[in-house]
């Protein structure tokens, strides 16, 4: 698509006053194939060329001289239709369509994901910051960054004081080797209700003097923790490349103060030290408590501080919900008034609310829905669909553990991500509809008329046998990719990979069905030329989703 589309942008570009970029920006896709494979709207030339758009049309059709890969312009009312020309394009097309790129051209993406705050559970909601987080570290990846996924682990600040003074009137003797984290969060809850604040405050003001009874518990507390989500992460297939918890910022929150003091930014306000950002019709950003005590802001700026400094990042990513949208916004104004020079290269990626079963789910509504038992959930229930449907299936577990894990992972990818997410069992597992199981099944069925037809994948085929429209169709369908991967990063947006592998899908289903009614269109054809073609529109089907699962998170099974 690349080249042939070149060729229409130097048409443009020799034909209009336009430049190359405006050229390549205002060719569309015509929502009717029949018309042509690529289109120019003259009406957007009407005011730069003083002219009517259907005449613009009819005289750039009258102009333009076939390519080797461009066939012919016709002009349909203010339109300009291009043809392409099919055998060449069908070769770029299906020459290695997942193939990575170079567009990172060593640049860095730090993403910042996960990050779940100690001594708590991981809920459902979790899975939004780590599904997107990581999907984006992949379809970065894919681009040819290098990425820096950082898991900004919440283990510092007054409520791990509060924990330390809860443990020290009710906890001692309490054996956490079972189910801590749900003992931990007891605790948490019921100092909370029956707690003194300035007992918290004691006991994290001594936790960062560096008191040993109180570092001690906190260690172990957070290594609770850590086992706890490890275990989690890994059912998941989420991984990170650096944990960095707040706790790490603790001491270098310090050293950021002076660096806010320096630019003279910070004042007190009511024995508080804050920048203040009333003119952005912003609360305070806090530097420090009146008590003293450093925050989850100071830590932040901290980090990004040392994150710049070690990986000099083109964008650093902060996948975090909607609620955090404010602190934020505070956060990057800060940068700004500093006159960082990478102010404008930090990016808040939030995304909406999950609810379960119709009620929001998270620690604070009292309505946590575990993470880890919706995943076990998942991963029975398709278990329970693959003993019932295909019970001589070889790799049962792991197909189950893909199917399920990917089940869960696409439904929170597949709207766009501000919107909320409502999750219904069904809907989720469901092998027909919009589910990560039909995406999946759809590459296994790829998988299998690859595998029966064994020595007939050649590279050779003779491509300018692929005449049927919905060949045509499928191959545009499949030269997109690379595009939606340069679209989903630049927006920060998992979905529309998601949405894009729903219309390879559909249009892969659409081709093949054709074979049920007519065995002449079958993939597996008699004619052997015929079918040599067909089968690699059908390995680059494969390719492309099994390396757009990969981008989302997924795995792709050989076989379901
Ligand atoms: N621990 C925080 C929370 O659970 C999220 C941290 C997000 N990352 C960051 N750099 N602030 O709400």
């Amino acid at each position: 698509m690349e080249s042939s589309r070149q060729d229409i942008v130097d048409f443009i570009v020799k034909e209009t006053p336009l430049e190359p970029a405006e050229a390549a920006d205002i060719i569309e896709t015509p929502p009717d194939s029949s018309r042509g494979d690529l289109a120019l709207p003259c009406f957007k030339l009407a005011k730069a060329l003083r002219n009517k758009p259907v005449v613009i049309a009819e005289d750039l059709a009258a102009a333009f001289q076939p390519t080797e890969l461009v066939e012919s312009a016709l002009a349909t009312g203010p339109y300009l239709n291009f043809r392409l020309a099919r055998t060449p394009f069908l070769k770029a097309a299906l020459e290695d369509p997942a193939a990575p790129t170079h567009d990172g051209d060593g640049r860095t993406i730090v993403l910042d994901y996960g990050s779940p705050n100690i001594s708590k559970h991981l809920a459902y909601h979790h899975l939004r910051t780590l599904s997107i987080g990581f999907s984006l570290k992949r379809i970065f990846d894919q681009l040819g960054y290098r990425t820096v996924g950082i898991n900004h682990l919440g283990d510092w600040g007054t409520t791990h004081g509060k924990l330390l003074a809860a443990w020290k009137m009710w906890g001692e003797g309490i054996d956490l080797t079972e189910d801590g984290v749900t003992k931990l969060n007891e605790l948490y809850v019921r100092f909370n209700q029956e707690g003194a604040k300035e007992d918290g405050q004691d006991w994290f003001r001594r936790l960062e003097q560096g008191d040993a009874e109180a570092r001690a518990l906190w260690e172990q507390f957070r290594e609770i923790s850590l086992a706890e989500f490890d275990e989690v992460f890994s059912m998941l297939g989420v991984t990170f490349d650096v944990m960095k918890g707040e706790s790490h910022y603790a001491d270098l929150a310090e050293d950021a103060i002076r660096r806010v003091e320096a630019t003279g930014l910070d004042e007190i306000s009511e024995g508080a030290q804050v920048v203040m950002l009333t003119d952005l019709d912003m609360p305070p950003f806090f530097l420090r408590k009146a008590d003293g005590a450093t925050v989850y802001g100071t830590r932040d700026l901290a980090a990004v501080f040392d994150r710049y400094e070690l990986y000099e990042f083109d964008r650093c990513i902060y996948v975090v919900d909607m609620g955090q949208s404010l602190y934020f916004k505070q956060l990057f104004a800060v940068l700004e008034r500093m006159g960082l020079p990478y102010a404008g290269r930090v990016e808040h990626v939030s995304f909406g609310i999950v609810r379960f079963g119709g009620k929001k789910t998270g620690s604070r509504t009292g309505n946590v829905v575990l993470l880890r038992e919706v995943v076990t959930e998942a991963i029975e229930r398709i278990r329970a669909i693959i003993e019932d449907k295909n019970p001589d299936l070889a790799d049962k577990e792991g197909v189950a553990r893909a199917v399920g894990v990917g089940a869960l992972l696409f439904s929170d990818l597949s709207a766009k991500r501000v919107k909320d997410v409502e999750f219904v069992w069904e809907d989720v597992l469901t092998f027909e509809g919009h589910t990560g199981p039909y995406l999946q099944y759809t590459h296994a069925r790829c998988a299998s008329i690859l595998r029966k037809a064994g020595e007939d994948v050649g590279d050779d085929a003779d491509l300018s046998l692929l005449t049927l429209p919905e060949e045509w169709e499928l191959a545009k369908v499949l030269a997109r990719f690379t595009d939606r991967v340069r679209i989903a990063a630049r927006d920060a947006e998992p979905s529309v990979i998601s949405q894009y592998l729903l219309l390879l899908a559909e249009t892969f289903s659409r081709y093949y069905n054709l074979g049920n009614e007519n065995p002449e269109l079958k993939v597996l054809a008699p004619d052997p030329a015929a079918r040599a073609a067909r089968l690699a529109l059908v390995g680059g089907v494969r390719d492309v989703l099994a390396r757009g699962l990969f981008l989302l998170g997924m795995k792709a099974p050989e076989e379901m």
